[in-house]
C-alpha cells in the first residue's frame, strides 16, 4: 500500500483517522462476467479493471498509448489468480472501438459489463480554447461514450441473457464526474463534454431498459490521479482541495472501483439511469456549512 504523506499529515493535524481506506476482501459477486474497462491503464480505470477482475469477472483493459502501464495492469490481475487480455484502441475513432469490442468477444466468448471510463482534459481559459481542445475533449469524453455505448448495446442484444451469470443481459457504466453539475471555469470544454454524457446515459438508459439493459454513471469528485495531479501534490494545493470536500480526504481510485464492481453486481439490479456521486460530499455545497 503506497503512503500518501501530505494527505496523511492534513488529516494527522486535524485528529482524523488515516485517509487510506482499509483493503476489503473482495467477494466474487462478478464470477463468470466479461467486463471492457477503457482507459484501464493508469487512475480510475486501472483500479476498476482490477477490482472487477478480482471480483470474478474476466477483463479487457483498454489503452490507447501506455502499453507498458497496461502489461502491469494484466501482471497485476494474473498475480491475483484473475484473467485479462490489453486491447488497444482511442474510444474516439470508430474503426478501433469496433475492432476491440469485436477482440474481447473472441477472447471471452461475450460481453456483460462496458465501463466506459477513457477521459482527459484540455484546460484553457474560454477565450483562448482552440477548436482542436474543445474537438479533442467533446471526442474523447462524450463521442467516446457514445460510440462504445453503442457497440456494448449491440452485442448485449446479440448474445441475449446470460442468466447463469447475471439478472440483466448487460451493464454500462458510464465514468462521468462531478463536473456534470458543477459548473468548472477554465474547463468548459471538460464540463460539457460530462453535461453531455448524464443525458447521454440517462436517454440511453430509459431506451434500453426494457432489454434489461442497466446503464448508470459514476461521478468521481476529486480523486488522486495522474489526470489532476496538481489539486493534491503539495500541502496547500490539498488543503485548498479540502476546503471542498465536506469528508476531509481526497478520494482514491479504489473508492470508485468497490463503487463499480457492486453496480455492475446483481446487488444493483434495479438501478438503472442513475448518477452515483462518488465525491466526498464535493457536490453538497460545501460553501454552505457556514455560510448562506
Ligand atoms: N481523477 C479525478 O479526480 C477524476 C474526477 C472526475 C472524473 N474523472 C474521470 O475519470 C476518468 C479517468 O480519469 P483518471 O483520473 O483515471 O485519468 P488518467 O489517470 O489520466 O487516465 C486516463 C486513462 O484514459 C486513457 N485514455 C485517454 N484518452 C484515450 C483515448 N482516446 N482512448 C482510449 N483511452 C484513452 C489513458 O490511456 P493512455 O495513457 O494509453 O492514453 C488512461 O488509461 C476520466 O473520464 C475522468 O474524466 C476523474
Amino acid at each position: 500500500m503506497p503512503s500518501f504523506p501530505i494527505a496523511d499529515d492534513y488529516a494527522r493535524a486535524r485528529g482524523l483517522p488515516s485517509d487510506l481506506p482499509p483493503e476489503r476482501p473482495p467477494a466474487p459477486i462478478l464470477k463468470g462476467q466479461a467486463a471492457l474497462v477503457t482507459g484501464a491503464s493508469s487512475g480510475i480505470g486501472r483500479a476498476i479493471a482490477i477490482g472487477l477482475a478480482r471480483a470474478g469477472a474476466r477483463v479487457a483493459v483498454n489503452y490507447r498509448k501506455s502499453a507498458a502501464e497496461a502489461d502491469g495492469v494484466l501482471a497485476e490481475i494474473a498475480a491475483d489468480g484473475g484473467e485479462a487480455i490489453g486491447v488497444q484502441g482511442d474510444v474516439s475513432v470508430e474503426d478501433q472501438v469496433e475492432a476491440m469490442f469485436a477482440r474481447t468477444v473472441a477472447a471471452f466468448g461475450a460481453l456483460d459489463i462496458l465501463v466506459s471510463n477513457a477521459g482527459l482534459q484540455q484546460d484553457a481559459a474560454f477565450d483562448e480554447m482552440t477548436l482542436d481542445q474543445w474537438r479533442r475533449v467533446i471526442d474523447v469524453n462524450l463521442t467516446g461514450q457514445f460510440l462504445c455505448a453503442r457497440a456494448a448495446v449491440r452485442q448485449f442484444k446479440a448474445q441475449g441473457l446470460r442468466p447463469e451469470v447475471s439478472t440483466a443481459r448487460g451493464k454500462i457504466i458510464c465514468i462521468s464526474s462531478v463536473h456534470d453539475v458543477i459548473p468548472w471555469a477554465g474547463h468548459v470544454n471538460y464540463a460539457a463534454s460530462k453535461g453531455g454524457v448524464m443525458l447521454m446515459m440517462k436517454s440511453l438508459a430509459q431506451e434500453v431498459a426494457p432489454l434489461r439493459i442497466r446503464v448508470n454513471s459514476i461521478c468521481p469528485g476529486a480523486i488522486r490521479t495522474p489526470i489532476n495531479t496538481q489539486a493534491w501534490s503539495t500541502p496547500e494545493a490539498y488543503g485548498a482541495l479540502m476546503d471542498l470536500v465536506p469528508y476531509k480526504r481526497i478520494g482514491e481510485p479504489q473508492d470508485i472501483a468497490q463503487a463499480a464492481v457492486w453496480l455492475a453486481s446483481d446487488y444493483a439490479d434495479y438501478i438503472s439511469g442513475i448518477n452515483l456521486y462518488v465525491d466526498g460530499g464535493m457536490t453538497l455545497y460545501p460553501g454552505f456549512e457556514e455560510g448562506g
